[in-house]
């Protein structure tokens, strides 16, 4: 289950990746907005939400440049959110950061783009070993 939400700068394209998540049989819970002007720490919030509840596994949080979307996310302890414009940063976040949020600028990167980057952000499983001890780091870093 993924946690999809976006301001009005992501607007446009969370509708394609919602379209994108439907075709592909991925359930979703979408967390708004519906087009109208919010505050993108406001989304990051009630999605990344549902990610610490157990309710989703991962988030998909889109705002204009994707930039003060993963600026909220990361501020939020328990969440890893990584902004990826091309997919191989999608795939090694995953993979050696385990983020548990991907963020994109709606602004910045196109449809096909974007929805090909999703596909592998959550088709990628996080790869554990010496990462595991460097994500454990970052955890601590919420501590101080
Ligand atoms: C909203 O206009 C815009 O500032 C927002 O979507 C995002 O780009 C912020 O980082």
């Amino acid at each position: 289950m993924i946690a999809i939400g976006c301001d009005h700068g992501g607007y446009e394209l969370k509708l394609e990746v919602v379209k994108h998540l439907e075709e592909k049989g991925v359930q979703f819970i979408d967390c708004g907005c519906n087009g109208e002007a919010v505050d993108y720490p406001d989304v990051a919030e009630a999605t990344c939400k549902k990610v610490l509840s157990g309710e989703c596994d991962k988030a998909i949080l889109i705002c204009g440049t994707g930039i003060g979307i993963s600026m909220a996310a990361n501020k939020i302890k328990g969440m890893r959110a990584a902004l990826c414009g091309d997919w191989y940063s999608a795939k090694y976040t995953r993979l050696h950061n385990d983020a548990n949020a991907l963020c994109m600028g709606g602004r910045v990167i196109g449809a096909g783009l974007a929805c090909e980057i999703v596909d592998v952000f959550l088709e990628t499983e996080f790869e554990g070993g010496r990462h595991a001890r460097r994500v454990e780091k970052i955890t601590k870093l919420e501590e101080n």
